[in-house]
C-alpha cells in the first residue's frame, strides 16, 4: 500500500491494510490505539473527535517502524518497549516475560485477602510487575523480588523507578536455594514460575516462542512442577506461621500442585479459576 498521508485517519487506513492477513481486525484496532497513545499520547477519544490530526513526519515514521516489526510476528510489547499491567507502565525487554492479564487476577486477590503492615516475596519477579502493583496499591506491605536473571531485575529496578515505589530486588536462584533462609520471615510469598513444559512448544505461537525468553516460560516435561516444589520448601522455611503461599499455574497442572502443598504440609489450599473459567492460581497457608 502507499505510504499514509499524516493523518490520523489515513493512518489507521495504513495499519489496517498493511496488518490485515497477520491479524484479526479487533486486534489490529487494539494495537492501533495502544501505540497512537504511547507514542503520541492520543487516545481513542481523541482520535474520534480529530481524525484529520496531522502527525509530523517523524512521527508518522514511528508508525510505520511499528508496522514493520508487527509483520516479523514481534509482540508489539517489545516494539514499544512498554507495556501496561494492573494499570501501570512497565518498561519490558526480551529479558522479560511481557505481564499478562491473568497475572493481574493474583495481584488483585492478593490485595483483597492480605490488608496491613505485610512483608511480600515475589519469586520469578521478570519485569517486576508483581510486587511494584502490590507495593503501589497497598504502600504499608514492605516488598522484596528476586530474580536468576540480572537483566530481568535491572528492567524491575527501572521500573519501580518509572512506577514511584520501593521494592528491594535480590539477584536469588530458587532452585538452588529452596533451603535457604531468607534476610527476614515473610508473610505472603508469591510466584508466577516457569511452567510451559517443553511439548507445548509445537502449540505455541510464533510471537511468544520466537520473542519471549526461554527462561522464564519452559520447564523439562519430566519436571512440570519443579519451581512449586522448590518454592514451596523455601515457603516453609521462610513463611511466618499463618503466612500465604500465592501461585499463578499452569492450567493442566492445577490438581497436581493441590496434592503437592498438601503433601508438603500446607492447609487451606484453594484452586482458583480465572476470568476464562481456567485453573490458573493455587494458594495456600502455612500452619505450624
Ligand atoms: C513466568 S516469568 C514471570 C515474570 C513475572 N513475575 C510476571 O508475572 O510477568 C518467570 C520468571 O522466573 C525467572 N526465573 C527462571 N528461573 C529462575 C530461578 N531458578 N530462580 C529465580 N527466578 C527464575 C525468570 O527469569 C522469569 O523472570
Amino acid at each position: 500500500m502507499k505510504m499514509p498521508d499524516n493523518t490520523l485517519i489515513s493512518i489507521k487506513a495504513y495499519f489496517k491494510n498493511e496488518l490485515n492477513s497477520f491479524f484479526d481486525a479487533s486486534e489490529i484496532e487494539s494495537m492501533f490505539y495502544i501505540t497512537v497513545e504511547h507514542y503520541f499520547s492520543i487516545t481513542k477519544k481523541d482520535f474520534i473527535l480529530t481524525p484529520d490530526k496531522r502527525l509530523s513526519e517523524s512521527d508518522l515514521l514511528k508508525v510505520i517502524y511499528c508496522v514493520k516489526g508487527l509483520k516479523t510476528k514481534k509482540p508489539l510489547a517489545y516494539i514499544l518497549g512498554e507495556w501496561e499491567f494492573f494499570g501501570l507502565p512497565f518498561k519490558v525487554d526480551e529479558n522479560t516475560l511481557i505481564p499478562r492479564p491473568e497475572t493481574e487476577e493474583l495481584v488483585d486477590i492478593i490485595l483483597n485477602e492480605n490488608e496491613g503492615n505485610l512483608s511480600v516475596l515475589d519469586i520469578g519477579t521478570g519485569t517486576g510487575c508483581i510486587p511494584i502493583a502490590l507495593k503501589k496499591q497497598n504502600n504499608n506491605y514492605q516488598v522484596f523480588a528476586v530474580d536468576v536473571s540480572k537483566e530481568a531485575l535491572n528492567v524491575a529496578t527501572q521500573n519501580a523507578g518509572l512506577n514511584e515505589v520501593e521494592v528491594t530486588f535480590l539477584e536469588y536462584d530458587i532452585l538452588k536455594n529452596r533451603n535457604s533462609t531468607f534476610q527476614q520471615q515473610l508473610d505472603v510469598i508469591v510466584s508466577n514460575p516457569p511452567y510451559i513444559p517443553e511439548s507445548d512448544k509445537i502449540q505455541m505461537a510464533n510471537n511468544v516462542l520466537d520473542f519471549e525468553p526461554h527462561l522464564a516460560l519452559f520447564v523439562a516435561n519430566s519436571e512440570p512442577l519443579l519451581f512449586y516444589d522448590a518454592i514451596a520448601d523455601f515457603a516453609k522455611k521462610n513463611l511466618k506461621n499463618k503466612g500465604k503461599l500465592y501461585f499463578e499455574i499452569h492450567e493442566k497442572f492445577g490438581i497436581e500442585v493441590v496434592n503437592l502443598l498438601a503433601k508438603k504440609g500446607f492447609s487451606n489450599t484453594q484452586l482458583i479459576k480465572d476470568i476464562n473459567s481456567k485453573n490458573r492460581i493455587v494458594s495456600a497457608q502455612l500452619i505450624n
